[in-house]
């Protein structure tokens, strides 16, 4: 049995730089059509020299594929000339409270200062993109947040408002209430709980920001994503930490799934009957949302299993070591 995805996008995605980006960056590139790159560098992709030098080392890191990196600038306050001559090399901005997650440090600490630069965005047609997750209790982070988004969506109608890696119903609940309100969704919510993080002997590779939920939480977002909900979209967030990082005191939050999501994302949408609307939630939607047109990619997905390696360089992937049902066999550019 096989599957084809035409130009599958991953609309969420922490590529690195250096060393990480080298090892990384093919095995996102190899599998989609496109990705929106995320700028939490250890010294943020905040300026228009930041912007040239990150585009050239992506550009460099994928150029052996058929990719189209969608890079962002990470959210600070800018004038308009910076976001006009910004916006035909970036899909969004990326706000990031301060200090809620990986190299975040340097994002927003009031949220009543981001106005002048919102206006501007709405006016330039530049998405807003959000790490939606205040600085409460663990579980209550993303929840504590939402008034936020409705606030800013009712405050800037026009201007395109993307929640990112949406973990719990609510979130869900909230896309239908605003029309200019959008979501990605991970492969790893989709498919774990708080449970298989914490639940057992602490599982360090499924340590991320926001944090896991419940099961009625998992059980929504699938939902949503098995009939490919308009307003939602695929975003990994994979995030690559080298094991020391991980297998550690002081665990970074990341789960890298990059190698693995379309074999896994096969295997959700074909237990849960639901393998049609697979494209529409890994490239349709994201289309339609951003108005992007990446590059023809066909890539065909084999019902015939594979063993996922252990690890790729130093860095540990979801299901390292486990033998999936699913496996991509071609990736074509016609
Ligand atoms: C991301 C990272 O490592 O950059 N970590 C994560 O847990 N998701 C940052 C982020 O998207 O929060
Ligand atoms: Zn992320």
């Amino acid at each position: 049995m096989e599957l084809q995805l035409t130009s599958p996008l991953d609309m969420h995605l922490h590529l690195r730089e250096g060393a990480m980006l080298d090892l990384v960056a093919a095995l996102s590139a190899r599998d989609f059509a496109g990705a929106v790159v995320m700028p939490n560098l250890v010294q943020p992709v905040d300026s228009l020299e930041r912007l040239a030098y990150y585009g050239a080392a992506v550009e460099a890191a994928t150029s052996n594929y058929t990719f189209a990196p969608y890079l962002t600038l990470f959210f600070r306050a800018y004038d308009e000339a910076t976001l006009a001559a910004a916006r035909p090399q970036i899909i969004g901005l990326k706000l990031y409270p301060d200090g809620v997650t990986t190299n975040s440090a340097g994002g927003v600490r009031d949220l009543g200062e981001i106005e002048p630069t919102l206006t501007i965005m709405e006016r330039l047609g530049i998405p807003l993109l959000v790490h939606g997750e205040s600085h409460g209790f663990v579980l209550d982070r993303e929840v504590e947040f939402l008034s936020v988004y409705a606030r800013l969506a009712r405050r800037f109608p026009s201007l395109t408002i993307v929640m990112e890696h949406i973990t719990t119903a609510a979130a869900v609940a909230l896309l239908d209430e605003y029309p200019n309100l959008y979501a990605t969704v991970t492969l790893h919510h989709l498919l774990i709980t708080l449970d298989d993080l914490a639940g057992g002997l602490l599982q360090p590779h499924l340590f991320c920001k926001p944090i896991a939920k419940r099961p009625e939480d998992r059980a929504a977002l699938r939902s949503a994503a098995l009939r490919a909900h308009p307003k939602l979209m695929f975003g990994s967030d994979s995030a690559p930490h080298p094991l020391s990082r991980k297998e550690s005191s002081g665990c970074a939050a990341g789960v890298f799934t990059a190698p693995v999501i379309l074999p896994l994302l096969a295997e959700l949408f074909e237990r849960h009957d639901a393998l049609p609307q697979l494209q529409a939630f890994v490239s349709d939607n994201a289309r339609a949302i951003y108005g992007v047109r990446p590059p023809a990619k066909t890539i065909t997905l084999a019902r015939t299993p594979w063993a996922v390696p252990a690890s790729y360089g130093d860095v540990v992937p979801f299901f390292a070591g486990q033998t999936l049902p699913w496996q991509v066999v071609t990736r074509s550019n016609d």
